[in-house]
This record gives C-alpha cells, structure tokens and sequence, in this order.
C-alpha cells in the first residue's frame, strides 16, 4: 500500500517539514505505538449491570444539546462487543490500546459502595489486552463523572479530590498488578471549560465561577491523584496524565494587540493545567484574572498542586488563529475559525495543520522539568463512505496519519523526548456533542448493524506497523 494514495488532496496535507520517507524503525524499539478510546464514547451499556448514570448519560438527555439528539446508551456497544474488537487490534498489530474507566460503573454513586460487576468488566478487559499481547493504557477520568457527584456539586466542590482519589484507588488497587500505564485526567482544559464554562459538554454549566472553582479542583484532583496511584501501585508502574493544547498563531502578527492576544490565549489553552503540575503555578502573569483562583486556593495548596509524573501525555488535533477581541472577556482573545479563512479543515472544523504537533511538542519539551512526552491522542474527522466492493478509502485521513506521525520523528531528531504516539480513535465513535457524523475511527462503524470495517488508513497504520494488511 503506498504512502500516499491521493496527490490531489491540498498541500496542508503534505507539509514540507515533514521527513520524506521514514518508517517505523526510525523511532527505535522501544516508541510506544497505539490507538486511543473513551468509555462513554464506545461501552453503551449506559444502565446496564448495577451502572450508575453519569454526566454525559444525563446530559445527552435534554433537548437541543446533541447534534440531533443522538446520545451513546448504545455507542460502539465495546461493552458487549470488546472481545471482537482486541481480536481486531491484534491483527491490525497495533501493540497499545489506551481506554478509560467509567467511574460510575465502578461506584455507581461516585463514591461509598462498589459495584462488583463494573469493576469485574475492566478486570477481564484487561485480560483479554493482555491475552492478546495487546499492552493496556487505562485513563481514570474521560469526562463522565458520576452523576451523584455532581447533585453534590461536582468539580466545583473541592470534596471532588477526595471523591477522585479513593475511586482511583479501588481501581489502581484491582487492575495494578497487570496495567503498568496509567494516566488521571483526559484534557481538564476541555471538560472544566466546555463543561463549566461554555455550558456546551456535560453538565452544561456558564459560570465564571463554577469554572474557576473548577479549573483549581481538577488541578489539584491530577497530582492528588497520581499520588494516590503511586501510593498504590507497584514501583513500576507509569503515572501520567493528559492535556488538550493548539499551536497558536496571531491573526495579524504585526499587530501587538493580536500577539498579546495569543499570548493570553496560549495561558489558558495550552499551559493552564500543565505548569502547576510542573511546580509553575497558575500562569497569572499572562493571564490575570487568573487571580481569581486565589478565591479557591487555600493554604498549602501551592505544595499539593505539582506531581512528579512519569511522563505528560500531549493531545493535539490542530492549529488555532487568535485575534483580539474586546468582546471576548475570559481571555480578550477570539479563535478565527479554518472556514473562515478558507483553508482545509476536517468535520470538526478544525484547521488541517499537522505541524502543530510539532510545535506543541517543542513547547512542552521546553518546560526545565519536562518529563517523557507521548503523544496520547492525535488524528483527524472526515465523512468517508462504503465503497460497494466493502473498502473504506480515507485518503485524507491516510495522509494525516502519516503526516502528524512524520512531525513527531521530526520533533524527536530535534531532541523532544517523546515516546509513544497513539492515533484517535480505534473506531469511529459519539463525538460528544457532535453525536456520531465525525469520524475520526481507523476503523469505521456502521451504526445499524455495528460491523467494523478496518479503513485504509487502518490498513495503512498496520501496515506502517509492520503486518501486512490482508489482501483485497
Ligand atoms: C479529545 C478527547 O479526549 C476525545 O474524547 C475526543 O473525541 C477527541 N478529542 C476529538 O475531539
């Protein structure tokens, strides 16, 4: 299978930066290579086996806050179906499967009894990665928390560091023998602004306040909680954690207040979650009314806010344009969308920009205490369709694929230590409140009938891999 099948697609796919050959052996034996998953976007089985509901099963209920009403109570049904699915993983040779844990399927209150079931589910998922060679990255917390916890206020009462710790605990005290990799929080930019702040994700709350509160508990809740992990895990064991960020861009370079603007932006996207783990603090500097936090923040705090995490796990999907704007109060700064400055995009609207891998990765390399990075998500939505002789051809997705891989050996030759990159997602899925129209599977899905039908970029992964795709 070549490289690139489609010379036609623009040449945002094809940056010039990007090595012109390479394969696997250029990232060395021991890079991590693997595909990336969520349970609400995959397990369905919302109520099922003492489950208790969540956020996202709550929210996907009221009217107008899902693209057509879609919710996952079915998703890729992985609860039922996970056995078929490692099988497809192992002969895809992908060698990591990273998932996360739905909290309320283990405590279906958030917190008090287990449910022996949810827990047992995760226990034989695990067994069955590991039956299959497959190496298993479990995430704690991908954004579902349990709906009893938020009726007690959720992320915005600080009781939630608690709540977390003793769930991650039972969890890390039952699969800690077998999962070596672990990471807590799943982007705390995303669920903590989108969730508190823009109302548009679970709970679907606009308050200036609940996000403050909420932005000092998850960052408090991601080194509470890798000291609660290592305090329960073999001495082997990998604790990390995850991180949504842009390579960001001013509009009008030239014009200072763009610059200022972009810096702002840069604050609260990019560093608001990651420096206090690396013992920075808040980035109050470029972002003043960060002094906000002060209203949370209680003695002691500043000591509990950094941990010594085994690696950071950076995610990132595109490049961000910021101008600014007086009408934009958080950070005086406005995002100018891909389709409005004309240039390729991907469902989600996002620019098709894989250098911002790149420079994402240089910017956390760049932190004096830096630890091992790995690329914890990275791919690409487009609408791909059926061929009738059963082939799913994606050549845009193809191409990004191995133009984002390609930016990641190139950050490595300018010495990033980066380990590992795992592509999002294993298989198309419910993309919040997108609902199921992008697709960002290397495996499609056919909703209907739920039959899996391995891409060409999956095809072109697995070859890049080493296994050789079957014959078509
Ligand atoms: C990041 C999130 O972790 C994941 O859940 C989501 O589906 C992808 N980005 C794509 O938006």
């Amino acid at each position: 299978m070549p490289d690139l099948i489609a010379p036609d697609l623009p040449a945002a796919f094809f940056p010039p930066t990007t090595p012109a050959v390479f394969t696997r052996a250029d990232f060395g034996p021991d890079f991590r290579w693997g595909v990336s998953a969520a349970a609400y976007q995959t397990e369905g089985a919302w109520n099922l086996h003492g489950k208790g509901p969540s956020i996202w099963d709550e929210f996907v209920q009221r009217p107008g806050r899902i693209r057509r009403g879609e919710t996952a109570q079915v998703g890729t049904d992985f609860y039922h179906r996970w056995p078929q699915d490692l099988d497809l993983l192992h002969q895809m040779g992908i060698p990591d499967f990273r998932f996360s844990v739905a909290w309320s399927r283990v405590l279906p209150q958030g917190t008090g009894a287990v449910n022996a079931a949810g827990l047992d589910f995760y226990d034989r998922l695990v067994d069955g990665c590991l039956a299959r060679g497959i190496t298993p990255w479990v995430t704690l917390y991908h954004w579902d928390l349990p709906a009893a916890l938020q009726r007690r206020g959720g992320w915005a009462n600080r009781d939630v560091v608690g709540w977390f710790t003793d769930y991650a605990q039972r969890v890390a005290a039952r699969l800690g023998d077998r999962v070596q990799h672990w990471m807590v929080l799943n982007e705390p930019m995303v669920f903590v602004g989108a969730g508190q702040l823009l109302g548009l994700h679970a709970p679907g709350r606009r308050s200036l306040g609940g996000f403050l509160a909420s932005v000092h508990h998850a960052a408090l809740t991601q080194a509470e909680g890798g000291r609660a992990l290592r305090a329960v895990l073999p001495a082997a064991a990998r604790i990390g954690t995850t991180f949504s960020c842009s390579y960001l861009t001013p509009w009008r370079p030239a014009l200072p207040r763009d610059v200022r603007a972009t810096r702002r932006a840069d604050a609260l996207l990019n560093r608001l979650f990651v420096e206090p783990a690396l013992g920075l603090g808040y980035p109050v500097a470029e972002l003043p009314l960060l002094r906000w936090l002060d209203r949370y923040i209680r003695p002691g705090d500043e000591t509990r806010l950094p941990f010594a995490f085994d690696f950071l796990g950076v995610q990132n999907y595109t490049r961000e344009v910021v101008r600014y704007s007086p009408y934009v109060p958080l950070a005086w700064a406005s995002l100018v969308g891909a389709k409005q400055r004309g240039v390729p995009h991907t469902q989600m609207g996002w620019e098709v920009y894989p250098e911002s891998l790149y420079h994402m990765l240089r910017q956390f390399a760049a932190y004096p205490n830096a630890p091992e990075l790995i690329v914890t998500e990275n791919g690409a939505a487009f609408a791909d369709t059926c061929s009738p002789d059963g082939r799913i051809r994606d050549p845009a997705r193809q191409a990004y694929l191995r133009a984002a891989i390609g930016q990641v050996l190139r950050a490595r030759r300018a010495g990033v230590p980066v380990t590992g990159y795992f592509a999002w997602s294993f298989t198309d899925n419910f993309e919040w409140a997108e609902g199921y129209e992008p697709r960002f599977g290397l495996v499609g899905i056919d909703f209907d009938s739920q039959e899996r039908i391995v891409k060409d970029s999956g095809r072109w992964y697995q070859q890049f891999l080493g296994v050789a795709p079957p014959a078509t």
